[in-house]
């Protein structure tokens, strides 16, 4: 038997932190109301100029390094992104040309929030059947290029950032399984109302923006975000408590402690970087994963649950030992 097995992780924050103090001059809202409703107390903004393939590529280098792997061991790198750099080529090609890994499969995947845990599913699969031997999985967004500034509804909640790993095969242990769904019933509880085909406006950002129906989206992430934990758990016969770390989407810290109360975990076993980072979509799993790697809470041989809830909406687990 075959695994995928984390070789090492990376990530990268833009330097520009917004508080929620900065916000308050932005827009009617307080400190208080978001820390309250989200556990958010400040973000990091991609500078200006600072695309989505600048925060991969430093998150990729990272996690090279860690791995002690070179461009021309890379032979797979799928990127999940929101917010890409251009329409195509696709953000991981661009980020392909500067590691100078020119010739691997490389590919985008769009599954919101969800992207960086379909995109290490599918190199999961690459590297189990043979087909690849060293893949680089990335989540990488610049969010907040797509915020209304003057929207407290969802401009409080948002983050650039970026995170990395390397998988490679091992045939100890790894990833044991990943669990990947999608609902496009719930379309209208979190988009951005504008594209290429469907068009865009003549309005400000040319339309692009986050639209959310937020405490809908709480009620049904909880729910899909509980079911998805213990199917992983089932799938493999892992009870609760075997469980030694939680690194979940950092989307609300409500959120995230309705599923550690679901798995009976306490919040000392669960990552959170929300706070911090606040919800940098894709990126937010590999960099809450490499944060605590490299403090050293999270340690080779733990069992860790990862997870992820996004717009479309999409949602998923991945269950491996570090
Ligand atoms: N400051 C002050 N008041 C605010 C703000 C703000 N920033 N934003 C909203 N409010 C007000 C609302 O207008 C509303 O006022 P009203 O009662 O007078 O109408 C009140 O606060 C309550 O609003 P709710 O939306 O019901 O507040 P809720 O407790 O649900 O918190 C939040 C809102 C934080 C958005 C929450 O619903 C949430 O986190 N939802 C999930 C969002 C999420 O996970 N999104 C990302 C998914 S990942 C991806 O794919 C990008």
């Amino acid at each position: 038997m075959i695994y995928s097995r984390i070789a090492g992780t990376g990530s990268y924050l833009p330097e520009r932190v917004l508080t929620n103090a900065d916000l308050e001059k932005m827009v009617e809202t307080t400190d208080e109301w978001i820390r309250e409703r989200t556990g958010i107390s400040e973000r990091r903004i991609a500078a200006e100029g600072q695309t989505t393939a600048d925060l991969a590529e430093q998150a990729a280098r990272r996690a090279m390094e860690a791995a002690g792997v070179t461009a021309d061991d890379i032979d797979l790198i799928a990127l999940g992104t929101t917010t890409p750099d251009l329409i195509f080529p696709s953000t991981a090609c661009l980020v392909q040309a500067r590691l100078g890994a020119g010739g691997c499969a490389a590919f985008d995947v769009n599954a919101a929030c969800s992207g960086f845990i379909y995109a290490l599913s599918m190199a999961d699969k690459f590297i189990r059947s043979g087909q690849s031997k060293c893949a680089l999985v990335i989540g990488a967004e610049t969010l907040t290029r797509m915020i209304d500034w003057t929207d407290r509804g969802t401009c409080v909640l948002f983050g650039d950032g970026a995170g990395a790993v390397v998988l490679k095969p091992s045939e100890e242990t790894g990833i044991l399984s990943t669990h990947l769904h999608a609902d496009g019933g719930h379309k209208e509880l979190l988009f951005n109302p504008v594209g290429v085909s469907s068009g865009f406006r003549d309005e400000h950002n040319h339309g692009v923006k986050v639209v959310m129906i937020g405490n809908e989206l709480f009620k049904v992430a909880v729910r899909a975000l509980a079911k998805v934990a213990e199917e992983a758990l089932e799938a493999n016969g892992i009870a609760q408590e075997e469980l030694d770390w939680l690194v979940p989407h950092q989307a609300n810290l409500r959120i995230i402690s309705a599923t550690a109360r679901h798995l009976g975990l306490p919040m000392e076993k669960v990552i959170v970087t929300v706070d911090r980072h606040g919800n940098t979509s894709s990126g937010s799993v590999p960099l809450a994963l490499d944060e605590a790697v490299r403090d050293g809470r999270i340690q080779r041989g733990q069992l860790l649950l990862m997870e992820a809830f996004g717009g479309g909406i999409t949602w998923g687990s991945a269950l491996l030992r570090y």
